[in-house]
């Protein structure tokens, strides 16, 4: 069966306290709306409509860029869920097949959950997300009967008698696309918020006879955010759960509480992650490598065997072969390094090639930016990077090449060859004993005038 997948993300979020709208608030490194994206995206959809609102044209950007085949619409006032839905027709106007409904501050539904869903349709017309609450607050309460659920009342309208249930709304819907909008159409807006709430699809479709049925899962998943409290929360949450499966995949990490993952982090079997790590998005690590303390990686991936850090830096686009050694306060960007390559200590490396066996010695830079453009720099194989050598892109170090330390490189250099470019040193004998006394008289001078 074909899937659509609505996402609604047109709410302020108003206790965000932000000017951001709120499901762009980041979590595990990529905004909130991307969750419910990826979550939604394991159905393989055949469409995702992403339904903005408040700060549209930020919400548009952000989804766009992780999926670039999304459609945003836009729902220009916030007069409730089946409102907002209901944004989503045109889009799936040609559209045969499943439709499911997401919030986008609803980051952790899992694709089983939403596959279970998609499996109760086959002897239901209506499936909704429900769960179990310890404090069932404000959420809409489930009405069923036996298997069956008739109605979903909210918090607001409803009796006291209904509110002492506990098996709660997640918000996310399973029905066939042309019956979801064919039941908004029937929705109104008498009720406690004077709002249109898709949750009144229940009882509509009762009402012709339909079924409609609840799938539950765990509070965990239909966790949604509303305050930064609840985000952090969330956070914590996201974080236990990658840490738990890190251990489970193998990795060794003797301070777990200090490692911060992505969303979308891997890392291999045998990897140890020293206290105080941060994984930016993208990052991934083989298996056996070391990522020592206090590193930062982001858009990077770690070969077998090597050992990053402590206090090492890797942004997008390092690319790290096997047993490669990046050491303290090295910052490498957009490069790949080749097999068994070092580079130890206080560099710069970005926008570069460099080969395999090659040593870089201590405070190297590439000087890859003129201030306008960005220049590439290639280092061949065993090569030997003089301590302080500025290569200034764009530059050609040839296989088993030398530069000497301190060196400006600024033109090529052939295999081999050795590249001396710096200030020939002059030495004039006694003159530093003479530099002294000078000084020094001069500064008893000063001492005695004041
Ligand atoms: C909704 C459910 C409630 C459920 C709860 C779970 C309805 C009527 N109620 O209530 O049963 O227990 O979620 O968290 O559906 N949105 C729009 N446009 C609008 C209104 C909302 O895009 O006009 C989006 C919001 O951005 C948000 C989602 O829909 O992502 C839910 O809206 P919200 O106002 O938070 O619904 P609740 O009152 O929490
Ligand atoms: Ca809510």
């Amino acid at each position: 069966m074909k899937t659509a997948l609505i996402i609604l993300a047109a709410g302020k979020g108003t206790r965000m306290n932000s000017d951001l709208p709120k499901v762009l608030h980041p979590l595990a490194g990529v905004p909130l709306l991307v969750h419910a994206m990826q979550s939604g995206a394991s159905l393989d959809p055949e469409k995702t409509v992403i339904v903005a609102g408040h700060g549209a044209a930020e919400v548009r950007k952000a989804a766009l860029a992780h999926d670039a085949t999304v459609t945003v619409t836009e729902q220009t006032e916030q007069l409730g869920t089946a409102h907002a839905a209901a944004q989503a027709r045109d889009a799936l106007q040609d559209f045969d097949g499943t439709a499911i409904v997401l919030f986008g501050d609803t980051p952790f539904v899992r694709p089983e959950t939403l596959e279970q869903m998609t499996e109760a349709l086959r002897s239901h017309d209506v499936v909704i997300l429900g769960f179990e609450a310890d404090d069932p607050a404000r959420y809409g309460r489930l009405i069923t009967r036996g298997d069956d659920l008739e109605r979903i009342v909210e918090f607001k309208d409803a009796t006291e008698e209904e509110r002492a249930i506990t098996l709660c709304n997640s918000g996310v819907v399973a029905c066939d696309a042309r019956l979801l909008f064919d039941l908004i159409d029937a929705i109104g807006n008498d009720n406690a918020s004077a709002e249109y709430y898709l949750t009144d699809i229940v009882s509509l479709a009762r009402a012709r006879d339909l079924s409609a049925t609840v799938v539950t899962c765990d509070e965990a998943e239909t966790l949604g955010i509303n305050t930064r409290a609840e985000l952090a929360q969330a956070e914590a949450a996201f974080q236990a759960r990658a840490r738990a499966t890190a251990f489970e995949d193998g990795v060794t990490m003797p301070a777990p509480d200090t490692v911060h993952f992505a969303f979308d982090t891997v890392v291999g079997r045998d990897t140890v992650i020293e206290p105080n790590v941060v994984f930016g998005p993208g990052v991934t690590v083989e298996s056996g490598a070391q990522i020592r303390a206090f590193s930062h990686l982001e858009g990077c991936h770690v070969s077998r065997g090597s050992v990053i850090g402590p206090y090492a830096r890797l942004r997008p686009g390092a690319e790290l072969s096997e047993d490669v050694r990046i050491g303290n306060f090295v910052e490498i960007k957009n490069a790949q390094i080749g097999q068994g390559t070092k580079v130890n200590h206080l560099s710069y490396i970005g926008d570069a090639t460099l080969g395999s066996g090659t040593n870089v010695g201590a405070g190297t830079v590439t000087c890859n930016y003129d201030g306008v453009m960005k220049h590439h720099t290639h280092i061949g194989d065993n090569v030997f990077i003089g301590s302080d050598t500025m290569l200034v892109a764009p530059v050609h170090i040839g296989d088993a090449a030398m530069t000497a330390s301190g060196s400006v490189i600024t033109s090529d250099v052939e295999p081999g060859a050795l590249a001396l470019a710096r200030a020939h040193q002059v030495e004039k004998p006694g003159m530093a004993v003479k530099l002294f006394e000078m000084l020094k008289a001069k500064k008893a001078r000063n001492q005695r005038g004041s």
